[in-house]
């Protein structure tokens, strides 16, 4: 059982992540969540954790607010992917449950370096929080058992022809993240992209006639409407439950901070520079999906 903490905005595929993670508490151990601003703004982010731990029951799990902007640049949001309030489509109501006390990057810090080894650290939003914690304890790199994220590409971007949303978003704390030297597994568009709720998917989830079928399928209709929309972050939830799915390589990664390419994750061929994160490049899509479908199948 691997004990974790996610650190979210969430943000339509966040939440779909977090359902997952909530619906799989045989293999997952989610000690908190823990939220940023990224998709919509914090007070949002915060809210829409605090909703869908309403929906799944699990008021045992924590969630705190974090940072609040990203350590340099102004706030960019994505409410044209995610609607104004970050959950549209979802009909969910306010949330009812409390947040609890402790500044998210406070709480990162705390529970990883009380338990070296032990954590396992989810980020997928922007690497504020994250990057805030390690630049208080450098040491948090080696404490933490990995960081299994959702950001970059190998190749194009998708808020920028070169850079991914959550890098773009706070490109300072990506390089914080990738320079620190801790364990690294990167989902990169590369990956993400090759799992799509499609239509007849979103169908299937609709006809389990509950109500977290009902609300995972009204916001993944309303997500990125114009495509099958990208799971993104569930494919981190993913990685844990069933590594078998997927494959990665050993590479460098350097995070560009400035100019027009601020954002963008270059990743270098095999052997060139010293690896500092798994990059994952492959994933059995099909296998993905029918997995997701029978886990969120559980909520009555
Ligand atoms: C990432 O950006 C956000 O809009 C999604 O929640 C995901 O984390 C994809 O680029
Ligand atoms: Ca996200």
């Amino acid at each position: 059982r691997e004990t974790i903490i996610i650190d979210c905005d969430p943000g339509i595929d966040d939440a779909v992540a977090l359902l997952l993670a909530f619906a799989s508490p045989d293999e997952i151990d989610l000690k908190a969540v823990t939220t940023v601003a990224g998709n919509v703004p914090l007070h949002r982010t915060e809210a829409n954790a605090r909703r869908i731990r309403d929906l799944a029951g699990r008021h045992e799990v924590p969630i705190h607010a974090g940072c609040p902007r990203p350590l340099l640049n102004p706030l960019v949001t994505a409410a044209d992917i995610h609607g104004k309030t970050g959950l549209d489509g979802s009909e969910l109501p306010d949330p009812a449950s409390q947040l609890a006390a402790g500044h998210g990057a406070d709480v990162l810090r705390t529970e990883i370096s009380a338990a070296p080894g032990g954590i396992k650290l989810l980020p997928v939003g922007p690497l504020t929080n994250v990057a805030h914690a390690i630049v208080a304890r450098p040491e948090l790199a080696n404490e933490v058992s990995s960081i299994v994220l959702m950001g970059g590409s190998t190749g194009p971007g998708n808020i920028t022809p070169h850079a991914e949303f959550n890098f773009h978003v706070d490109p300072h704390a990506a390089r914080v993240v990738f320079e620190s030297g801790a364990p690294i597994v990167m989902h990169g568009l590369n990956v993400t992209h090759q799992v799509r709720a499609k239509a007849d998917w979103i169908a299937a989830l609709r006809a389990l006639g509950t109500k977290v079928g009902d609300t995972a399928a009204g916001m993944l209709t309303f997500y990125d409407s114009d495509n099958d929309p990208a799971l993104h972050d569930v494919l981190t939830v993913g990685y844990l439950l069933w590594p078998e799915l997927f494959s990665g390589e050993e590479r460098r990664v350097e995070i560009v901070t400035e100019g027009v390419e601020a954002g963008r994750s270059i990743v270098h061929p095999a052997g060139d520079g010293a690896p500092n994160a798994t990059v994952i490049i492959e994933v059995d899509a099909p296998e993905f999906l029918s997995r997701l479908l029978d886990r969120l199948a559980r909520y009555s």
